[in-house]
């Protein structure tokens, strides 16, 4: 009983976490997606129905979708996740809703707009694909968006030029250390790396896709936090406690030589994501 209570705040913990080190797309993203629908299902009254974000985590794409429908529902089959993205909702026509996204409990041809944020590669791909079919109104669209987790470019904001592809393979090197111990998240990071090539989507249907940046600049010490925030760290946590306390504590160490401080709170980073976005139109 009591493991179970502290695993759930270890996980609540995790999708603070989450929620904090992780890029949320940006506008530019969300309305070139709106530009899309616009052109395959008209709104009314200037807004559509129904859009649903499947995988929403804490809500990152999902808050988004408000201003444009009158309905935003939000499913994921994490209840720490859902816990999140209804402590930070503040808006009145978006639900958040514990569900896997192969069994969505919506009205077949009742929603314009599916989207997908950095969550496709957890899913029964056929189930998933055969459910959004059956809820997407004809001209409706699925859009699956996705990043790698790992900056495309780091800087430090008082050296610009210092390199520091070391971080780069220090996450790497923790996310061997996971799959040696039997978490693996390889294939996941494969079909990231891909942008999706690798899955069998309807590519038939494909009606657009392209790339968005997005820069955070935060403290040194978000390396961390964005190692704990990936897949395998809670896993890895829970099996190994005493492991993952001087994984982390080497985290740090090997940071603070790379980055010359030991206060890593001291320096500031900006970390570049690229989100890569495909439109596939019913
Ligand atoms: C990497 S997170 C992405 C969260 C958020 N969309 C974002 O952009 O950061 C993947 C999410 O997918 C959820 N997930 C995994 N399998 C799922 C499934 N079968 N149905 C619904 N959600 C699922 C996980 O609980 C997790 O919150």
């Amino acid at each position: 009983m009591l493991k179970a209570i502290l695993r759930n705040r270890v996980s609540t913990l995790i999708s603070s976490i989450y929620a904090e080190t992780r890029p949320t797309p940006p506008e530019k993203l969300v309305k070139s997606i709106i530009n899309q629908l616009s052109k395959s299902c008209l709104p009314t009254n200037n807004k559509w129905n129904r859009a649903v974000d499947v995988g929403c985590g804490s809500g990152q794409a999902t808050f988004l979708l408000a201003d444009y429908f009158d309905q935003v529902f939000g499913f994921d089959i994490s209840e720490t996740q859902i816990d999140e993205a209804k402590r930070r909702n503040k808006f009145n026509n978006v639900t958040f809703k514990v569900n896997s996204g192969e069994e969505i409990p919506l009205e077949d041809g009742s929603v314009q707009l599916v989207t997908v944020c950095q969550a496709l590669h957890f899913f029964n791909i056929e189930a998933f694909l055969a459910k959004v079919d059956a809820l997407l109104v004809p001209g409706g669209l699925f859009v699956t968006l996705g990043y790698y987790q790992i900056p495309k470019k780091l800087i430090r904001v008082d050296d610009p030029n210092a390199n520091l592809d070391a971080i780069g393979d220090l996450i790497e090197a923790t996310k061997r250390i996971w799959r040696d111990h039997g978490f693996d998240y390889i294939v996941y990071t494969d079909q990231l790396m891909a942008k999706y090539r690798n899955i069998k989507l309807p590519y038939d249907r494909l009606c657009y896709e392209d790339t968005f940046d997005v820069t955070l600049r935060r403290p040194g010490t978000y390396i961390i936090d964005l190692i704990n925030s990936l897949g395998p760290a809670i896993k890895f946590r829970d099996a190994y406690p005493d492991k993952h306390v001087s994984l982390m504590n080497k985290v740090r160490q090997e940071l603070a030589v790379i980055l010359n401080t030991e206060d890593l709170s001291k320096v500031m980073l900006e970390a570049t994501f690229e989100y890569f976005i495909m439109c596939f139109k019913k």
